[in-house]
């Protein structure tokens, strides 16, 4: 009998964190390594967030905080969300975790029984599962397609709700895949979970401000307001303000689960560190126009590296609507044989012979549950984009 829980067994560590520590231990051994697996905005926090971090400190805002979060932040959070999403949540309808990923966490803690389904769209965030399963829940995936632009269709929707399905977990722009719904393909999932009062939805809204079309950015409970009264919208400051090291995430959501979510906080961290609320504070209500002109500059960087991939033999590389990934099918190249004589019959195959050959780390479509496709993150200078992109050129090539 192991000493540790069983629960535990169900949970693989995640992916994208052995990718890059991979192609850490292999720079530091002295390899040329271009490592596009870590999901970070290489932009460094404005220096008004940092500031106020700082004024924080000598202000002696140091001591434990409430439990939800401080009073200015959630107030400006849900200033954030009538203004940016047109959503009213109260601040007391509003708690602030260390990360996004501790709220989603939480909620889980908070909801979930065993048995409890929950339904995650396939590509999926690697952390989302694992979450689940480690609160008694049963994860369901629901497939998309490339074809589809890897979106959820209402009608696969429709077929996976049970009389168990507790949540859908719904993220857009979406990691791995960069999809991105639009206003009205979110009004025909939410005119499926009208129909199906039991299941809850909770949006992981983590990558509104990356988002490329010229529709504006748009979240279920906004869509469909039928919904707000069983929706969790999740959101933070780590992609949109490169503030990943600060770990402050937030959700709006109702009082009856923002209280539990609380309850389980106070017997946990007892809140999240007040020198990083304040910063975000900042983050929230300071000046917002470096959003756009980042994004403007993940947009280029896309646009390079989706022409570049596409004229890799054997890759097809649809073009993401947001977030800062490319899911490319290396469908093309299964059954091939490197000049190693090594034969790739995984997409995680793929990626392995790629680091090996070319120095190139990105992480394997499998670990987000839809290959065969790999994941690369283009928050990265232009430059090494560029020679990344030439590497896995030079490396398809090479496949016979
Ligand atoms: C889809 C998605 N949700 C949530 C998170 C977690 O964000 P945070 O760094 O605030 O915990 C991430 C981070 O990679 C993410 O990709």
């Amino acid at each position: 009998m192991s000493f540790l829980a069983d629960s535990l067994a169900r949970v693989k560590p995640s992916a994208t964190i052995a990718v890059t520590q991979k192609a850490r231990d292999l720079k530091n051994a002295g390899r040329d390594i271009i490592s596009l697996g870590a999901g970070e905005p290489d932009f460094d926090t404005p220096d008004n967030i940092k500031e106020a971090a700082i004024d924080a400190i000598r202000r002696g805002e140091t001591k434990y905080p409430p439990v939800p979060g401080i009073v200015d932040l959630r107030q400006a959070i849900s200033r954030k969300f009538q203004r940016e999403n047109g959503l009213e949540y109260s601040p007391d309808q509003i708690i602030v975790g260390t990360g996004g990923k501790q709220v989603l966490y939480n909620a889980f803690v908070a909801s979930l029984n065993p048995g409890d389904e929950v339904l995650i769209p396939a590509p999926y965030w690697v952390s989302y599962p694992a979450m689940v399963m480690l609160n008694g829940g049963e994860p369901v995936f629901v497939d998309t397609t490339l074809e589809n632009g890897f979106k959820l269709m209402p009608a696969d929707l429709e077929a996976a709700i049970t009389p168990k399905t507790k949540w859908l977990l719904f993220n857009s722009p979406s990691n791995p895949s960069g999809a991105a719904y639009s206003a009205d393909e979110l009004k025909a999932l939410a005119d499926v979970l009208k129909r199906h009062p039991q299941v809850w939805v909770l949006t992981d809204d983590m990558y509104e401000h990356l988002l490329y079309t010229d529709e504006p950015f748009a979240t279920l409970a906004q869509v469909e307001p039928a919904l707000f009264g069983r929706t969790l919208t999740m959101n933070g400051v780590s992609k949109a303000y490169a503030m990943t090291g600060w770990r402050i995430g937030y959700a709006g959501g109702p009082d009856e689960l923002i209280k539990a979510m609380t309850k389980i906080q106070s017997q946990q961290t007892s809140g999240t560190c007040t020198i990083a609320q304040w910063a975000a504070v900042e983050a929230l209500n300071g000046p917002q126009h470096f959003i756009a002109e980042r994004a403007a500059v993940f947009k280029e960087r896309r646009d390079l590296v989706v022409s570049m991939l596409n004229q890799a033999s054997g890759i097809n590389c649809p073009v993401p609507e947001g977030a800062f990934y490319v899911y490319p099918s290396c469908a093309g190249l299964i059954g091939k044989t490197t000049p190693a004589g090594k034969r790739i019959e995984t997409d995680e195959d793929f990626v392995t012979e790629l680091l090996e050959a070319e120095g190139v780390a990105v992480v394997h479509g499998s670990a987000f549950g839809l290959g065969p496709n790999f994941r690369i993150s283009y928050a990265a200078a232009t430059e090494a984009l560029e020679e990344a992109c030439s590497r896995i050129q030079r490396f398809c090539n090479s496949l016979d």
